[in-house]
């Protein structure tokens, strides 16, 4: 029986905040008590250290293609990042294709990852092409193969957008059975038609991708998705918001008993539209949907972490090379040099997520030490299924525990990091707080520089009922 000891760290979770040892048995938290004598146990001293639940990253894009081109991170790379920024779960995308199943889809991404993940996982389904077999295999998909989230896309016509009836019939037909349905919200074909002006114009740099895609177009269709739900009484969940006139959408819904939820994310708390002004292509780093928005958008964001109008911080971490060597133009931004609309959409963060939103919010006083874990760990597991396994510290929970430096300080850059993407979003960025050690499981995987875990170590994890329980 293996046995560990996490002794006298600074224990924080969505709630709890006290001094304490963990004692982790077979990768379960057995005991946590105020001095644990174990003999014979591996002990970790974390005086000094906050010790986390590991974080859970709900938007993620490994090897994930995307028309002609290919995240350049597998299942590999990106969990091995994913665990050095102290991250033990993700739930990345199944993307079934035209005429596929939706097990066929599934099985397929699962024996892609099966062999590489170094962390624990899961898939949102992505459906793309909605029929009457697809959605009669959705309650198996649910409730036996553990995958509780449906993802489609109000954007993207002609590849991932779906219509507003494929999306009411895919509610009602996921509602029935416990499931959520997560939706990329912007008006794709207003924005088509947006995107055709400026290329007609020869408007063909990179900034054109954040201008043909206006935040009141984000509002609209998240607006329409909720109001979709709302019909087909179905929890809804919005990824990758960044708009304040989207957040009002989920505000409004929210305050009318709603069970509107969405997600923001670093690069949009962060990072804002001036980085479209760089010359050249350099701007490409930033090419990502929705782009990014005004400076002042960020206090929106910000207020709508404080008050639970956004549940959560999720990186959608869609990594594209700037560069097409060493591993290729598959894998690269330069696939749109000469036309912004072929950039692969996306940018990295994976490994980012905890330091940032440590450093950017708690240690500013956006958020609390507390608040903090819920948006990462937490409300993570509990809107997908994976709480009370998955997402907090307590006896019989997974031991996905983090020491974590809060004195620490560091400066982001791609010349550290282990994604294989070759640029970051926040390069020289000096930040304090660094992710020290990582357990999943009760396994040791990252002790400070070192790689102590190995690629097929992740198992899936079949999540029960979505979005019911927050
Ligand atoms: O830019 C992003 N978010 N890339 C991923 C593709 C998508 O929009 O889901
Ligand atoms: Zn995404």
């Amino acid at each position: 029986m293996s046995q560990v000891v996490i002794q006298g760290g600074r224990i924080v979770t969505a709630v709890d905040d006290y001094v304490a040892d963990i004692l982790v048995e077979n990768g379960k938290v057995e005991a946590i008590a105020r001095q644990l004598d174990v003999p014979g146990a591996v002990c970790h001293d974390a005086t000094g250290m906050l010790v986390i639940p590991g974080g859970i990253d709900v938007h993620t894009h490994m090897e994930g293609p995307q028309g002609p081109a290919m995240n350049c991170d597998t299942y590999e790379s990106g969990t091995y990042a994913a665990a050095f920024g102290g991250t033990t779960t993700i739930v990345d995308f199944a993307y079934q294709g035209r005429g596929d199943s939706a097990k066929q889809t599934l099985d397929e991404r699962l024996a892609l990852a099966e062999p590489q993940v170094c962390i624990d996982y899961s898939f949102h389904m992505v459906l793309t092409d909605i029929n009457p077999d697809v959605l009669a295999e959705l309650p198996d998909l649910i409730n036996q193969d553990g995958i509780s989230s449906i993802k489609m896309y109000m954007a993207y016509p002609g590849t991932l957008m779906v219509s507003d009836a494929d999306i009411f019939r895919t509610m009602r037909a996921v509602g029935d059975h416990g499931g959520m349905v997560n939706l990329h919200a912007e008006n794709g074909q207003v924005i088509q038609v947006l995107i055709d002006e400026a290329l007609a114009q020869g408007n063909t740099s990179p900034k054109y991708h954040a201008l043909t895609r206006p935040r009141i177009m984000e509002a609209e269709a998240t607006h329409r998705a909720i109001r979709i739900a709302e019909l087909a009484e179905i929890p809804v969940y919005i990824v990758h918001l960044s708009a304040p006139e989207a957040l009002a959408a989920v505000v409004e819904a929210r305050d009318r008993g709603i069970e509107a939820f969405a997600e923001t994310c670093p690069h949009y708390l962060f990072l804002h539209s001036e980085e479209y002004e760089r010359p050249g292509f350099d701007a490409a780093q930033y090419v990502m949907t929705p782009p990014l928005r005004d400076h002042h958008c960020h206090h929106d964001l910000w207020r709508g972490l404080r008050f639970d109008d956004l549940q959560l911080v999720a990186t959608d971490h869609c990594p594209f090379c700037m560069n097409e060597q060493p591993l290729g133009a598959r894998f690269s931004k330069q696939l749109g040099r000469d036309n912004f609309n072929k950039i692969p959409n996306g940018a990295p963060g994976v490994e980012d997520r905890l330091v940032l939103l440590y450093d950017g919010g708690v240690r500013t006083g956006k958020i609390s030490l507390n608040r903090f874990v819920q948006l990462t760990a937490t409300a993570p597991a509990k809107m997908f299924g994976l709480f009370p396994r998955k997402g907090t510290i307590a006896v019989g929970s997974d031991a996905d525990l983090v020491i974590f430096d809060p004195e620490e300080q560091h400066v982001i850059s791609a010349s550290s990091h282990h994604s294989r993407v070759d640029y970051s979003m926040f390069e020289g960025r000096q930040v304090t707080g660094k992710v020290k050690k990582v357990f999943m499981r009760g396994r040791l995987l990252v002790d400070g520089d070192r790689w102590c875990g190995e690629a097929g170590y992740g198992t899936f994890q079949k999540r029960s009922a979505s979005g019911r329980i927050l």
